[in-house]
């Protein structure tokens, strides 16, 4: 979007960009692709345009936005006496930015009231994508902007799911095509003594350790009735309408557990009276004789993987859309929110998954899996 831009494509393109800005600088919603998920961004100065937001996502009210920045130099103008930011946060916006990381830290009070509800803190990430920076450089406002979902719902990792939630509530998206990492950006607290990871995310504990040198904790949820550290903790997310079980461990035995369920609910998906099992795995889970129209695997050698729409459609299949490059849990992090939502529109009554460790990009991915399958998780 930015540079040597000639021909008439990126001329449309930067010609987009000019009007979405105009739209958030002016108060209006504009949804954006991330590197992580879509986002409903509105500019971070105005108060109407932050309650604008909430409004168009049903969001409760006291859960802060986070304020997307295109340069370190912006962040001196969103918070609080910059020159206090701890060494080891430093270090972490140099190792991670611009990238999935969001960083809490003092307010500036310039920063609208609803951005940042009854908290003097305000979450700042700068966003990897460069069409998200381009836009973000172009508004010359810092842009606050939640996943651009319904509240409760999974979050938009297309333009698609992004219209399907917010179309008629807000003033227009710029589609970047999917995206890249697929779950939302780890939210981290980096003080002098240590690290509290929030939310995980595309930087994973590991990292984080590494570029501190502080121990690193991952919060759990506020215990019943204690205010939560992080307000999006206490809310439940992510969740399809489908009824979501996970297995994960050993790959015999995750199949065994898969086609143990199929056996006892109604294996014949689709048939009338039946109950429709889709399932979300590794090519050697599936259980021999799975209908394909009810299964998502990642590519691996041989096989091209995906969705049976995706196998029929070459122009809706971007080269790496199954994960062909990347690890099961890179290409479950990338795929899951788009899947649960696409089974969802098939009207499955039931979506099994077969999760990861815990690890890594895996915790991530497990912890977003722990919200739609409401605990239903099996180590096996
Ligand atoms: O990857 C992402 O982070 C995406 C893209 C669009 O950047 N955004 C996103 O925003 O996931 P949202 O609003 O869906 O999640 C923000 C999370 C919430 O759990 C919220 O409670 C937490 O960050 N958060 C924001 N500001 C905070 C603050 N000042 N203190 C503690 N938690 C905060
Ligand atoms: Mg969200």
């Amino acid at each position: 979007a930015e540079g040597a831009a000639q021909g008439p494509e990126e001329a449309v393109l930067r010609e987009a960009l000019a009007e979405a800005a105009a739209v958030l600088r002016g108060g209006g919603l504009v949804a954006f692709p991330t590197e992580t998920v879509y986002g409903l961004g509105a500019n971070a100065w105005l108060d109407e345009a932050a309650r604008r937001v909430f409004a168009a996502k049903g969001r409760p009210a006291d859960n802060p936005l986070i304020v997307h920045i295109a340069e370190v130099g912006d962040l001196a103008g969103v918070i609080d006496r910059p020159q206090d930011v701890p060494d080891a946060a430093r270090r972490a916006m140099d190792a991670f930015w611009p990238g999935p990381l969001t960083l809490i830290l003092p307010a500036n009070p310039r920063i609208a009231p609803a951005v940042r509800p009854g908290m003097d803190t305000v979450g700042v990430r700068m966003p990897a994508h460069p069409v998200a920076r381009a836009l973000i450089r172009a508004a010359g406002c810092p842009v606050a902007a939640p996943s651009a979902n319904r509240s409760g719902r999974p979050s938009p990792t297309t333009a698609v799911d992004v219209a399907e939630d917010m179309r008629g509530q807000i003033d227009g998206i710029v589609d970047g095509g999917p995206c890249g990492i697929g779950v939302e950006s780890t939210v981290a607290r980096i003080g002098e003594e240590e690290v509290v990871i929030y939310r995980p995310g595309g930087v994973t504990p590991d990292d984080l350790a590494r570029v501190t040198g502080l121990p690193v904790r991952v919060a759990a949820g506020p215990a019943a009735g204690e205010a939560p550290a992080s307000p999006g903790m206490k809310y439940r997310h992510y969740a399809p309408r489908a009824r979501v079980y996970v297995w994960w461990g050993d790959e015999d035995r995750v199949r065994v557990e898969v086609a143990r369920f199929a056996a006892a609910h109604g294996a014949s998906v689709g048939d009338d009276g039946d109950r429709r099992i889709a399932l979300i795995a590794r090519p050697g889970t599936v259980p021999p004789g799975w209908d394909p129209a009810w299964v998502w695997t990642p590519a691996v050698d041989g096989d091209p993987g995906g969705t049976p729409e995706e196998r029929t459609s070459e122009e809706r299949r971007p080269a790496d859309l199954a994960g062909a490059r990347d690890g099961y849990a890179a290409a479950l992090s990338r795929h899951l929110y788009r899947l649960l939502r696409a089974f969802d529109r098939q009207e499955a009554d039931v979506i099994l998954v077969e999760g990861v460790p815990p690890e890594g990009l895996g915790l991530a991915v497990m912890n977003r899996l722990e919200k739609a399958a409401e605990g239903r998780v099996y180590r096996v």
